[in-house]
């Protein structure tokens, strides 16, 4: 088969990690006979360099024509001093809503050669740690309105946290359908002791569990989540959560796996189609060094295989050619330890290619 992929680089390491993603898509359609044609298109700092608009109206274009996009990281200091809408992070925000992209899965599993790079105490991830994120992408205090009002206190500014019934139940079935193929636990987190849009989460996800009566579903408030993430993380197999909780909650579940530069992540709309990214971000006083760990991005196009097109043994090869290659003691600078074998990005996806 032969399939389009809209494929933005992006800034800092991005590019870097995009080459090895792209090297290792290659050795999986020599393998399988399949042909990946990439559709190279411009978003973020590079965007706003070429054509003054962070996110231009082609790449959109060509983003809904393709079968999915596959993304390096954007933003970096050189646009740091931009007004806030005009960032390279916006074009984040624009392509999630043009997309439809509601549900971002961000999984944080700590691989058991990597064990030790996770700074909790041995006996709390013991046996591994395998969690999923489900955050809601396009609703929320990202989305809702926003603006500035005269108050009492003086000038001020605000933004509005709103979900409707229909956002929470269509992320809730996303988190329930995956809870299916996993462990079959569901904790949804919200804010319900405060907030109203929260009371309305949890009410709409606990009609939505009646659908999945195999799925065990408890409720946590956010405070005590965040504690509980690093307290007593097995208690988790299935996070659902708001766009801003989400947001939260996964930088700190992909740190507790001790290796940012492992963690993939997808967001889906509602058919197959998917935007596909590494949870790390741009990471610039890297660039250009070789130490730009490109596995997040490698295990990000064995996401978009499975989950987008449909290519779940294909998915597997490059799963297990990560395994194999963590399993012959080689490591990128970041998770480099003594004892093990240091390679460069590039080293990273020849090798990986060279286990498909
Ligand atoms: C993320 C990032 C983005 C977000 C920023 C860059 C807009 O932090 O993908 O988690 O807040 O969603
Ligand atoms: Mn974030």
């Amino acid at each position: 088969m032969e399939y389009n992929i809209a494929v933005i680089k992006g800034d800092g390491i991005g590019p870097e990690v995009i080459a090895e993603a792209t090297k290792v898509l290659d050795a999986i359609g020599s393998r399988f006979g399949h042909t990946f044609s990439y559709n190279y298109v411009l978003a973020g700092g590079e965007a706003i360099d070429e054509t003054g608009r962070c996110l231009p109206p082609e790449t959109v274009a060509t983003a809904k024509a393709s079968d999915a996009v596959l993304l390096g990281a954007v933003g970096g200091p050189k646009w740091d001093t931009l007004p806030g809408d005009e960032r390279p992070e916006r074009a984040l925000l624009g392509l999630r809503k043009e997309l439809g992209l509601f549900a971002n899965l961000r999984p944080a599993m700590v691989f058991d050669e990597l064990a030790e790079a996770s700074p909790l105490k041995a006996e709390l991830i013991d046996g591994g740690l395998d969690i999923v994120v489900v955050r809601e992408l396009t609703g929320g205090i990202y989305f809702g309105e926003k603006g500035f009002k005269e108050t009492e206190m003086g000038p001020a500014a605000y933004d509005v946290e709103l979900y409707s019934e229909e956002e929470v139940r269509r992320i809730a079935r996303v988190a329930f359908d995956m809870a299916m193929k996993r462990n079959k636990r569901v904790t949804s987190i919200d804010k319900a002791n405060v907030l109203e849009s929260s009371r309305l989460w949890r009410r709409v996800v606990t009609e939505v569990s009646a659908e999945y009566p195999e799925v065990e579903l408890d409720h946590m408030y956010v405070d005590n989540g965040a504690m509980q993430l690093v307290r007593n993380p097995k208690h988790f197999d299935v996070i659902v959560t708001s766009n801003i909780f989400g947001d939260i909650l996964s930088d700190e579940a992909s740190q507790i796996t001790g290796s940012i530069g492992m963690l993939p992540s997808a967001s889906l709309t509602n058919g197959n189609f998917g935007m596909y990214e590494p949870v790390h971000g741009s990471a610039p006083d890297i660039a250009g060094t070789g130490k730009a760990n490109p596995l997040a991005t490698i295990l990000s196009a064995g996401m978009m295989l499975r989950y987008t097109l449909g290519l779940a043994e294909e998915a597997d090869a490059i799963d297990s050619a990560v395994r194999k290659f963590l399993n012959a003691g080689y490591r990128t600078a970041d998770i480099y330890t003594p004892g093990t074998v240091s390679l460069t990005t590039t080293e990273t996806g020849d090798k990986v290619a060279s286990f498909i």
